[in-house]
């Protein structure tokens, strides 16, 4: 069996608090138990689409101290241009070619790359094309990879959407209004149930459960009713509109999530004399400073991934259940998207903590 000489990492899709702990890990099980050389890829796989490649031989004079603690990805990402379909020079065209030929080029004798679902599908169907050697590592702050129970950076981003919770509900309680904090999560309703469970929020809205604008102001009017004089509500941003429509914006075309906020707002003030202000947290929950959970998550997949590439084990996901590490074919992985389900313990928890989640529950 050929020795591992050489490895490359890269972080593709959305940044999110723990990558930089991650990455780091690679490095430190690499050298330190295999002797493994470990190259940083700059911005995702745009690193080997670029001529000449933007690649980096890490050391450990780039793992100091702070990078721990630091929230983003030191060697860059990115989350558009599937390499598949990619917008060249007014084109759009399939280098999915240059990739596995930077790879061969690099000599690299495996690759780790840290990402969402959508990233490892494309990475994985060039690393079949190409007979790349790769092993995943699952980040998001969505938390929806299937196979996971946690992804790298779901905690930074549920403590970020709580502290601003705790926030607001100092303002709220000094103007008698109704909060609301818009949080991020795609589909999944993952970061509000969370972070409203820990912040103390009164209505928790998320993609997953259908509600009432009147139920929510009637969860409203018994706070009142306490004596309560405000109220935080938290709403994650693909939550619909009453009507079932999806409340997105446009930029350049694409739709991007965000404004359900606004609208549960001008819903709740055009129906009663409560008044609400809106925030939406946003890419704080990826900036943010990883928590402990997201360095120590980090750290662990990190070395399991570089004992899988020793192995020769390639093609798995690694993943976290049952309070270790386990791995799983890439496919297997990502096969089920994780939304919340009725099952989830949460949700009775937020339920007999007196929250409003919907019309059905
Ligand atoms: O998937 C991570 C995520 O932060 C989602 O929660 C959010 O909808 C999206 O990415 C935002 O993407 P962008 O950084 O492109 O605005």
């Amino acid at each position: 069996m050929d020795k591992i000489k050489k490895i490359g990492v890269l972080t593709s899709g959305g940044d999110c608090g723990g990558l930089n702990a991650a990455i780091r890990s690679i490095f430190f099980r690499a050298k330190t138990k295999y002797k493994i050389d470990v190259y940083g890829i700059r911005n995702g796989t745009l690193g080997l689409i670029k001529r000449p490649v933007e690649v980096e031989e890490l050391s450990y004079k780039n793992f100091e101290g702070f990078l721990i603690k630091q929230g983003g990805t030191f060697l860059g990402t990115n989350s558009k241009g599937n390499p598949f379909k990619f917008f060249f020079k007014g084109k759009v065209v399939d280098v999915s070619n240059r990739i596995i030929s930077a790879y061969k080029s690099l000599k690299l004798d495996g690759l780790i790359v840290i990402g969402g679902d959508g990233s490892m599908k494309i990475i994985k169907e060039i690393a079949d094309k190409g007979k790349l050697n790769i092993v995943g590592i699952p980040k998001t702050i969505d938390n929806d990879v299937g196979i996971t129970e946690y992804s790298i950076g779901f905690h930074t981003a549920v403590d970020a959407a709580t502290k601003a919770l705790d926030s607001l509900q100092a303002t709220a309680a000094s103007h008698g209004r109704a909060m609301i904090l818009e949080v991020m999560g795609r589909d999944a309703g993952h970061i509000a149930l969370n972070a409203g469970i820990a912040g103390g929020a009164d209505v928790i809205l998320i993609p997953e459960l259908e509600y009432t604008i009147n139920g929510i102001i009637k969860k409203l009017h018994k706070i009142k009713k306490n004596k309560i004089g405000h109220s935080l509500i938290i709403v994650a941003e693909a939550t619909r509109k009453e009507n079932g429509k999806k409340v997105v914006n446009k930029y350049n075309k694409q739709e991007r999530l965000g404004g359900i906020g606004q609208y549960i707002s001008k819903e709740i003030m055009k129906k009663t004399d409560i008044e609400c202000r809106v925030t939406s947290l946003g890419h704080i929950q990826r900036g943010s400073t990883p928590v402990a959970i997201d360095r120590i998550l980090a750290s662990a997949f990190g070395v399991s991934a570089v004992d899988l590439i020793a192995k020769r084990k390639f093609n798995r996901l690694v993943a976290w259940q049952d309070r270790k590490v386990i791995d799983v074919p890439i496919e297997e992985g990502i096969r089920d998207y994780r939304k919340v389900s009725n099952e989830d313990t949460l949700l009775k928890t937020a339920l007999s903590l007196g929250i409003y989640l919907g019309k059905d529950i």
